[in-house]
């Protein structure tokens, strides 16, 4: 197949792209760099399958070549601090870079598929998040920029599989973590693997019983494979239903890594979900697809990596 991804210089982009080269595929990846990284392109730069176009997708998607089979929409700051630094791109990208590529894949006859994220559930009323719940989300927020782009991203989506034919997937993706993130991502592994990593206490914000669910990489990109393979138009969730406090996670770095302390520290980011968890009985019934690395060994490898 020739797939199109927005986003390659990202972390799951470049994800995307070395599995889709392992696999045979011909792949063309595009990024602007706002939030990727230049190294995550280089990986790939010499391989005769692949080619990179550097443009911004919110103002066009400047491909010229051969028909395309799959255009996927990736391209988007993802981290709290990424896209409250840039929330007007954040917007565009969602909106215009969204439109922009169901615009492509309609054109080439190609599927397209939206990387969405959990955060359309927004701080939830409903615990774990099933794909039918509408969500609890403060339109302008500070967090508002990624929610409601990834929510309009999702209204066209479905609209342009409605109203023009296009094939299409949405998938609503829960916290991943793994190699090739970067180190100032900000979300609370990697701050907890690169303190751990230099002998730092881990900063925990408030009491620590706020509780997260964390994913691995190569389970995400599994779960992408398989929808791309079944024709299912509604969102489906990604993610590990593993759930941790803050505190809990503290003590994972010190078994698995290495032993330090912790402070508390007295600040909680505007409108941070209290709990979060994917429901994914759809991805299970759907695809036969649950996460298979547990956070032990996925911190492991995630470590790896940073420490090379
Ligand atoms: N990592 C997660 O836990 C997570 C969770 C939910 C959803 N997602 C979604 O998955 C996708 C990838 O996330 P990630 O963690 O790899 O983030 P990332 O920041 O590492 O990657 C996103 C990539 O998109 C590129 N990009 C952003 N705007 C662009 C534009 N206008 N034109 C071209 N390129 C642009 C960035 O430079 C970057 O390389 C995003 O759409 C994100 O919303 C990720």
């Amino acid at each position: 197949m020739r797939i199109l991804i927005t986003g390659s210089a990202g972390f799951v982009g470049s994800h995307l792209v070395e599995r889709f080269l392992n696999e045979g595929h011909t792949v063309i990846g595009v990024d602007n760099y706002i939030s990727g990284q230049v190294s995550n392109t280089d990986l790939f730069r010499e391989h005769p399958r692949f080619t990179f176009i550097e443009a911004d997708v919110s103002h066009g998607i400047p491909y010229t070549g051969d028909k395309l089979d799959w255009v996927m929409h990736f391209a988007s700051p993802a981290s709290p601090p990424h896209y409250q630094q840039f929330p007007v791109e954040t917007l565009m990208v969602g909106a215009q870079g969204t439109q922009n590529g169901l615009e492509l894949a309609h054109a080439h006859g190609a599927g397209f598929f939206l990387a969405s994220t959990s955060e359309v559930y927004g701080d939830p009323h409903v615990h774990p998040q099933p794909e039918t719940y509408w969500g609890n989300v403060n339109p302008i927020g500070v967090r508002s920029c990624y929610d409601e782009a990834k929510r309009y991203a999702e209204a066209i989506t479905m609209a342009y599989h409605r109203s023009r034919g296009v094939n299409t997937r949405i998938i609503r993706i829960f916290n991943t973590y793994g190699p090739r993130m970067r180190p100032d991502d900000g979300r609370v592994i990697t701050n907890f693997v690169h303190q751990a990593l230099r002998g730092e206490p881990l900063t925990v914000y408030g009491d620590g019983s706020q509780t997260r669910s964390f994913q691995y990489i190569d389970d995400l990109v599994e779960g992408i494979s398989r929808l791309m393979m079944v024709k299912y138009h509604k969102p489906v969730n990604l993610g590990n239903s593993d759930e941790f406090t803050m505190l809990e996670l503290v003590g994972i770095i010190n078994e698995v890594l290495v032993s330090v302390d912790y402070v508390m520290e007295d600040y909680f980011p505007q409108d941070d979900p209290k709990k979060r968890m994917p429901n994914t009985i759809m991805a299970l019934n759907l695809l036969n697809w649950m996460p298979s690395v547990s956070i032990r060994e996925g911190i492991h490898l995630m470590a790896q990596q940073f420490a090379k």
